[in-house]
């Protein structure tokens, strides 16, 4: 397949959305050569919803189950169901906050990414940006990675580094972290096309 085909991006995002709007900005540039056909939230108040219709993409919201932090086996299935109604290549989580248990990593191996703001393996979960001030480092960052069971675990395929300063809050401090990683996701999914690596189980 030639390298420049347009890889079909399905976003699920659970925020305001800022990186989708990055990787909009990307594709209206020429910078990455993808398209999205469909967004998907858990949460129909999401601003990325809001961003995704105003871009004249289809949007879909997942069915509220009984738990806050992951999603029920019959709901993911739904989920894959409609990622794959809309032909998507590869699953691009953007402020995603539900862990994805089983059924969309079987529907999606090796073909699901996720940015998280840290410099990982360093500040897993939530809220890494804290994480990175009280523990008192000087530089902390974000990272593109492979989804795969184990949260915020999967191998890593980009990093940018960011630096903490003097006064930062943890606002001021996540504001530039996001910079960073509105550069970062589009670039980085940009080289995952390039390389065909969303084509075949990556180790
Ligand atoms: C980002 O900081 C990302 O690292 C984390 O969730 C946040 C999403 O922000 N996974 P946005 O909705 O893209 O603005």
């Amino acid at each position: 397949m030639n390298s420049r085909k347009r890889v079909l991006l399905g976003v699920l995002g659970s925020g305001r959305g800022s990186n989708f709007a990055a990787i909009l900005d990307s594709i209206a540039s020429g910078r990455l050569s993808a398209s999205i056909p469909v967004v998907i939230s858990d949460r129909e108040d999401a601003g990325i919803l809001e961003l995704a219709r105003e871009a004249k993409i289809q949007t879909a919201v997942l069915r509220q189950g009984r738990f806050r932090t992951w999603l029920e086996p019959e709901i993911e299935e739904e989920l894959a169901q409609c990622l794959r109604r809309f032909q998507v290549d590869l699953v691009v989580l953007a402020g995603f906050l539900r862990v994805l248990k089983g059924p969309l990593l079987a529907a999606y191996p090796g073909k699901i990414l996720n940015i998280h703001p840290s410099l990982l393996p360093a500040f897993k979960g939530k809220e890494a940006w804290k994480q990175a001030l009280e523990a008192g480092v000087t530089e902390t960052g974000c990272t593109v990675h492979w989804v795969e069971p184990e949260v915020d675990s999967g191998p890593i395929l980009g990093q940018e580094r960011v630096p903490i300063l003097p006064g930062d809050t943890p606002e001021i401090l996540h504001a530039r972290i996001q910079e960073a990683e509105h550069r970062l996701y589009p670039e980085v999914i940009q080289s995952v096309i390039d390389r065909k690596l969303w084509q075949g189980i990556h180790s």
